[in-house]
């Protein structure tokens, strides 16, 4: 990966997408496989894990782990000999007020989906190949904060600095992070049609593009960053000019 030509570059790459098994890891999936790779997939559920797989064909296999726990991170990682390209979307966190959550609560987003990632890229550490590419998974709210929810934009703020960090202590391995603005794909999909709707309407009135994204967006977002050999350290909005408000 030491140019930017994504039709050739992960031809018979392996590609780790944890949380892969749905929603944007599963759209990032599918267009690595359409490019030559092979992806192996993670997700704590073996069924949802399954079907992703044989929805994409023989160069896709997965095994499920919980970036909650760094053995079974550990495990994960043990049945991969090298990794050419890794990208983590699993996380399960709370969002609100400082006033509404206790410390607990709020301190989810750090729980799940920074240190999720963090112990992810730890154990992937010996297997990354020279080349490799790391790409974070953060949110648009790092920079643009929504009205109560100061836990999960600090979380998203120190997952990019995360990326700006780890770039510089595992070059020439690159690491970036995509940092996307509202989706319209499979986490909103699985919420309250009313709620999901007003975020929506406030995301569009929000945003310069007027409108949430899409998985597809994101994921060649992703494929950018895995294929693009002189970017690191860089963080990606793809948030329709959500952060420019
Ligand atoms: N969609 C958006 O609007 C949006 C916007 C900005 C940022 N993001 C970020 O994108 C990520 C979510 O990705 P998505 O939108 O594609 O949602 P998604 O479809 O819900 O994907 C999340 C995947 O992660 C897996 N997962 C959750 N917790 C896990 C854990 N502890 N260990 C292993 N796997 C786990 C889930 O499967 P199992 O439950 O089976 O494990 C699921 O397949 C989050 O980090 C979120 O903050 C999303």
């Amino acid at each position: 990966m030491t140019s930017y030509d994504p039709s050739s570059l992960l031809a018979d790459r392996t590609i780790v997408l944890i949380g892969g098994g749905s929603g944007i890891g599963l759209e990032v999936a599918r267009r690595a496989i359409a490019l030559g790779a092979s992806v192996v997939l993670g997700g704590r559920t073996a069924a949802r894990l399954d079907a992703a797989a044989a929805s994409l064909g023989e160069r896709a296999t997965w095994a499920t782990v919980d970036t909650g726990d760094e053995a079974s991170v550990a495990a994960f990682f043990e049945r991969i000999p090298a990794v050419d390209a890794l990208f983590t979307t699993a996380a399960d966190y709370v969002v609100g007020s400082m006033r509404d959550l206790d410390a607990d609560q709020a301190s989810s987003p750090f729980a799940s989906k920074f240190w999720g990632q963090y112990r992810v890229v730890r154990a992937a550490l010996d297997r990354l190949t020279p080349d490799a590419s790391i790409v974070l998974m953060s949110g648009a709210a790092s920079v643009r904060p929504p009205a109560a929810a100061p836990a999960y934009v600090a979380a998203n703020a120190a997952i990019e600095g995360l990326a700006r960090g780890l770039a510089v202590e595992l070059a020439p391995v690159r690491v970036n992070a995509v940092s996307p603005g509202t989706i319209d794909g499979n986490l909103w999909a699985h919420r309250d049609d009313a709620v999901r709707e007003a975020a929506f309407a406030q995301f569009s009135a929000d945003t310069v593009l007027h409108r949430p994204g899409t998985e597809q967006e994101v994921a060649g977002a992703v494929i950018h960053l895995f294929t693009n050999g002189y970017t690191t350290g860089s963080t990606l909005y793809v948030d329709g000019g959500y952060s420019l408000r």
